[in-house]
């Protein structure tokens, strides 16, 4: 059932939060606790749908899950997985899907993966690719371009990809697979790519090697089969989360909003330059290594002016779950924004360029939309009734901006937010936000 979100005009947003727990280490954390001999803690673990479906997802395949107060513990399968009996429902997250894809390629037994319609309109082919040329037999819909996935596993060969990936999840799927199979498995990434599962790897045990290679390829090589040993690790917060508050505060002279305990990885933090391109002062407080993962702080502060900025196509990358936070700082800026190289974006929860050019144009922001990314012209943003086309992102970008807009910003359907940040709108809320919930079923007044 919808739940609608109106945000109002208010004050600044001013003060501190701490994101919940990062939503791509949680993944990663409990597919190798499923892998792994022993008991895996994992403290302060992201409790977004999408992770909850991890979760269910590793119980069905034999792991022994309790969850605690800001801790779950898993009991691992020891690499020895149980055949579910029924399908894996992934829910809204691809991550899920294409991670599981590259355990279940090496396990003797067959699977179905499946989520909800939007997950079922995502692409599989960049994993049942390479997952095939290792040895394993999987099938999609659409001539296996579609999910559900039917993955019948087997013994694997290990394998070396020669071809650069730009996508941390096809990376991570190979490394899963090639932690199982049989023989030395490398994948490249292109610069950038989110390198969180070789990081985790490490903390269970397993030694990855790491190359850096011209124009900033990374090399990965993993020997399999190898044995992970369960462990005990702490979740950064989620940059992705966080996003929106420093984005919310670079979108308003005067707002100064804090993030603490954030997981600044560089693979993720391109944001950050984008917002001190644009003028907003960024301050990072002193970073630490917290299992394997950099963790800190970040204080955004917004300026009287801001200047346009673009995002090259290289940059995506790193910021590829940002861009609507982006977007959101670009359409308060004076003058042209232009985000290039961004097709990635029409294939996510949502098509997040067309769901952001049409709702910066319904709040009145002149936007152009290209197959690869969008013009943002800068200027007063007005009110209006918004679609979030089911994407947690895209319904989080809107609030925020909300609180800038000269009056009030109605989100058709904030309820896809629980996907990853379930206590946003406390925290929002706890900034100096101005939202109403209107109740399940009811309408927003
Ligand atoms: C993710 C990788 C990215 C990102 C997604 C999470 C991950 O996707 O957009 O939200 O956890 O590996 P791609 O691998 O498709 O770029």
């Amino acid at each position: 059932m919808a739940r609608p979100l109106v945000v109002h005009h208010g004050p600044p947003l001013g003060g501190k939060s701490r994101p919940p727990g990062d939503k791509s280490i949680t993944h990663r954390a409990y597919i190798l606790g499923l892998l792994a001999e022993g008991e895996t803690a994992v403290h302060h673990p992201n409790i977004g749908e999408d992770c909850e479906a991890t979760l269910r997802c590793m119980q069905a395949l034999g792991a022994q899950v309790e969850v605690g107060p800001g801790v779950v513990r898993l009991v691992g399968t020891g690499g020895r997985l149980r055949a579910p009996d029924g399908v894996l429902d992934c829910g809204n997250s691809g991550t899920t899907l294409r991670l599981l894809a590259g355990v279940l390629a090496a396990q003797p037994f067959e699977a179905t993966l499946s989520g909800d319609e939007s997950l079922r309109r995502r692409p599989v082919d960049r994993v049942i690719a390479p997952l095939r040329a290792m040895g394993a037999t999987l099938s999609g819909r659409e001539g296996d371009r579609l999910p559900p996935l039917v993955v019948r596993g087997g013994p694997l060969k290990g394998m070396c990809f020669p071809q650069p990936t730009s996508s941390a999840q096809v990376a991570s799927t190979i490394l899963l697979a090639g932690v199982q199979a049989h023989g030395p498995t490398a994948v490249r990434t292109s610069g950038g790519v989110r390198d969180h599962t070789s990081r985790m790897l490490r903390r269970f045990g397993v030694p990855v090697e790491e190359q850096l290679q011209p124009g900033g390829v990374r090399l990965f090589s993993v020997a399999g089969p190898a044995r992970l040993q369960g462990c005990s690790l702490r979740v950064p917060g989620d940059f992705s989360a966080a996003a929106f508050f420093l984005a919310a505060a670079a979108a308003c002279p005067g707002a100064r909003t804090t993030v603490s305990g954030v997981g600044l990885n560089e693979c993720r933090i391109q944001l950050l330059d984008a917002l001190k391109q644009m003028g907003a002062v960024v301050d990072v407080g002193p970073v630490a290594i917290e299992d394997g993962e950099p963790v800190g702080e970040v204080t955004v502060t917004g300026p009287e002016e801001l200047h346009p900025s673009d995002i090259t196509p290289l940059q995506v990358v790193r910021l590829v779950d940002e861009i609507p936070a982006w977007a959101v700082v670009a359409s308060a800026a004076r003058g042209t924004s232009r985000l290039r190289g961004a097709e990635e974006l029409r294939l996510k929860e949502s098509d997040r360029l067309h769901a952001m050019a049409e709702g910066l144009r319904v709040l009145g922001v002149q936007v152009e939309e290209f197959p690869d990314g969008l013009d943002i012209h800068g200027g007063p943003v007005g009110g209006g009734l918004v679609r979030a086309h089911g994407d947690h992102r895209i319904a989080m970008a809107f609030a925020v901006l909300g609180t800038r807009a000269a009056s009030p910003v109605t989100v058709d359907d904030a309820s896809c937010i629980a996907t990853s940040y379930p206590g946003f709108m406390d925290d929002l809320r706890s900034l100096g936000g101005v939202v109403e919930e209107s109740p399940v079923g009811g309408e927003a007044r």
